[in-house]
């Protein structure tokens, strides 16, 4: 598992924002280490078919993790794998735990990076949730869709598996739209006119933090897109 974030998965996002407070600190010294994925041990024998393991989740950039505390704790069934390289997030999530849980893993770093060390067919979802949108053209080439994640969800996702995408930018909604829907494997699974702005049957919870930013008149887009 290449851990190199200089060249091809560089993140351009902020590791750390305000200084953790001392029980922060402390959540980051002594309970991460318990989520911390090894993806190697981790995958080893998942999924074979002998110790009847269920569904395998990840979510891309959970920030503070609303939905993967709110998931973890109500879907004991399912194992999940968060990517987020924000220190401050990683312990927020944490720290909204009021017992430990056994399902859920964390990435500190791009999810590109684990990403590219997964084997294929082993996600049976994949959450993108208000991704930064790069405004800027020039830096549009950060974005975290494009023709080659797409191909690597391609590998990752199971036959049938769910991609789950949100954004309050209308341009990045139409972004994302685009280079999912030129994807020949992935099929958009539109049930409505009114689809782009009705979360998820089984959305869970309320808003996360950015969704709650995003109020004020302006909608949530939501994009689902199953691969086929
Ligand atoms: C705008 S925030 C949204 C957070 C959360 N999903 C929500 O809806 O509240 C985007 C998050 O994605 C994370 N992020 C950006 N690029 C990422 C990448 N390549 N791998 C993992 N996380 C990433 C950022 O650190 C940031 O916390």
């Amino acid at each position: 598992m290449p851990s190199d974030t200089t060249t091809r998965h560089r993140f351009y996002g902020r590791r750390k924002g305000k200084p953790l407070t001392a029980l922060r600190q402390k959540i980051f010294d002594d309970v991460f280490p318990k989520y911390k994925i090894d993806p190697n041990q981790f995958f080893h024998g998942w999924n074979d078919g002998e110790n009847g393991r269920g569904e395998l989740w990840l979510e891309i950039g959970f920030g503070n993790g609303e939905y993967l505390s709110h998931m973890s704790r109500s879907r004991p069934d399912i194992c999940f794998i968060g990517c987020e390289p924000f220190v401050n997030g990683i312990t927020a999530l944490l720290a909204s735990l009021d017992t430990p849980v056994q399902n859920l893993k964390i990435w500190d770093d791009n999810a590109r990076i684990l990403m590219d060390g997964l084997p294929d067919h082993c996600l049976d979802r994949v959450y993108l949730l208000n991704p930064d949108p790069w405004p800027k053209t020039r830096h549009h080439k950060r974005r975290f869709v494009q023709k080659d994640s797409m191909n690597i969800l391609s590998r990752l996702l199971k036959p049938k598996g769910l991609f789950v995408m949100s954004t309050d930018v209308a341009e990045l909604a139409e972004w994302m739209h685009l280079h999912a829907w030129a994807h020949p494997d992935f099929e958009w699974m539109a049930r409505s006119k009114d689809d782009w702005v009705t979360p998820p049957i089984d959305w869970p919870i309320g808003q996360t933090r950015y969704m709650k930013k995003a109020l004020g008149g302006k909608d949530i887009y939501w994009l689902i897109f199953k691969r086929r």
